[in-house]
């Protein structure tokens, strides 16, 4: 049997023969030679074909086009002319799969790569991608693992809303009315604090956004913690570390990926190296005036703009704290010294990227949570199951949500969050 090697293990190789396989990145023909760019999931190298060798074979090799599929051997060997320093002489091939006219070709619109997003995933931009996606994701589940969290789910069918009525998917679930898409996990999170104490998911949330922004998807991934025990302060401690631990572990195993995107990494390191900045909303407003211009009135939520002017000021996220009550979730807990604000924070990207995590601490008053609810037009009798959380043996606790494909679009520069998933959902597409 043939062993395969990956083209890196090939180049790292570097001589003597070697068997690869991959798929057709460019090729170009003279009447002697055939020049074969083969990429895989690892890398890609040149591969020559002589016609002297191939006399029988030249119809097939001379008629071979971009993105069909080959099982290669031959030798490997430097060449400083080769794309990546290294050439394979083609001893014996197998065309695996043809391919014939593939629809990609150079300087195509943003429509018609999205029309073809199952073959655009092959392009070097979306494989480097999804490559540090899939770190990302790795390292997310590494940071709570590491602090002794549980990994935990909750439920994707459910029957409240907890960010928004407004944004809620409603589900035909066998006729039933009430049955929503999560828009995350949090009031079934809640209750198993009381068992795991330390518990993270990551799982996808759903939003009926009607926003067409580059911030919005659909469908998106969210990375969701709750701690048993926890004020204010040590959960917005968790956030600045995982984002600290994900960014540094992207940049220490992704340069080339992130060069392939052309991310100046120099803007992500002050993120692993320094302290977030921290700052109350009120703190926020006075910045954004006198160094901004720009005047908000209190109480109004702050807008991507002012989000994006506040975190041109630093070059690390700032977590902006003490929300006005009344721009923010019902399961806030009210600040003591300020009941018209609370417990509650953004973390905020650098570069203009704007929030991608909110949390905050939970309300422990049931009194105060019925009212707020009914204040949000809710029925606070669906919410029975999860007012049982403070009935019996209720502890301080709270926790947070981090935007995956936000954090991933900030970290590889990308112009949009649709971008960081292999194919996005939104108001306007949810095709191929
Ligand atoms: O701020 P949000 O709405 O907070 C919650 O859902 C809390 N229940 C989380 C918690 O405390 N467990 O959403 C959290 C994050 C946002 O900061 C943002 O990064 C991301 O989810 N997000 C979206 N990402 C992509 N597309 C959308 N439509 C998003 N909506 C929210
Ligand atoms: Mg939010």
């Amino acid at each position: 049997m043939v062993q395969y090697l990956s083209i890196q293990e090939a180049m790292n190789k570097g001589s003597g023969k070697v068997s690869v396989r991959g798929w057709i990145h460019r090729e170009r023909g003279s009447n002697k030679f055939k020049f074969v760019v083969l990429r895989d999931s690892s890398s890609n190298i040149q591969c020559i074909f002589e016609k002297g060798n191939f006399e029988k074979e030249w119809n097939e090799i001379d008629r071979l086009q971009v993105e069909a599929s080959l099982e290669i051997t031959g030798q490997i060997k430097k060449d400083e002319r080769a794309p990546n320093g290294y050439e394979i002489q083609v001893e014996v091939y197998h065309l695996v799969g043809v391919s014939e006219n593939y629809p990609i070709t150079k300087d195509q619109s943003v429509e018609f790569l999205a029309d073809n997003r199952h073959l655009w995933l092959r392009s070097q931009k979306m494989t480097a991608i999804l490559k540090i996606r899939s770190t990302v994701f790795n390292a997310i589940h590494e940071y709570f693992r590491g602090q002794g969290f549980y990994e935990y789910h909750s439920p994707i069918f459910q029957a409240v809303q907890c960010e928004g009525g407004a944004e809620l998917f409603s589900v035909d679930y066998f006729g039933k009315k009430d049955v929503f898409l999560g828009q995350t996990w949090q009031l079934y999170a809640e209750p198993a604090i009381f068992a795991l104490e330390k518990i993270y998911t990551i799982s996808p949330s759903f939003r009926a956004e009607k926003s067409k922004t580059s911030r919005h998807l659909t469908e998106y991934w969210h990375a969701e913690m709750e701690l048993a025990w926890a004020d204010f302060k040590q959960i917005q401690d968790h956030a600045e570390g995982l984002i600290k631990q994900v960014v540094k572990t992207v940049l220490d195993k992704h340069k080339l990926e992130l060069e392939i995107l052309q991310r100046d990494c120099k803007k992500l390191e002050p993120t692993v190296k320094k302290a977030f900045v921290r700052m109350t909303y009120d703190e926020a407003l006075k910045i954004l005036e006198q160094k901004c211009a720009m005047k908000v009135q209190w109480g109004k939520d702050l807008r991507t703009i002012e989000e994006e002017k506040l975190t041109k000021l630093y070059d690390v996220p700032v977590i902006v704290t003490h929300y006005p009550k009344v721009v923010k979730a019902f399961y806030m807990t009210e600040d003591p010294k300020n009941p018209k604000t609370v417990q509650g924070c953004d973390l905020l990207a650098p570069e203009g990227y704007g929030e991608i995590v909110g949390g905050s601490h939970r309300e422990h008053d049931l009194e105060k949570i019925k009212k707020r609810l009914i204040a949000q037009g809710e029925d606070p009798s669906q919410y029975e199951f999860y007012l049982d959380t403070r009935r019996y043996g209720s502890v301080p606790h709270g926790g947070f949500g981090l935007g995956v494909e936000r954090l991933i679009a900030w970290i590889c520069g990308l112009e949009t969050v649709k971008d960081a998933i292999p194919f996005p959902r939104t108001m306007e597409r949810y095709k191929p």
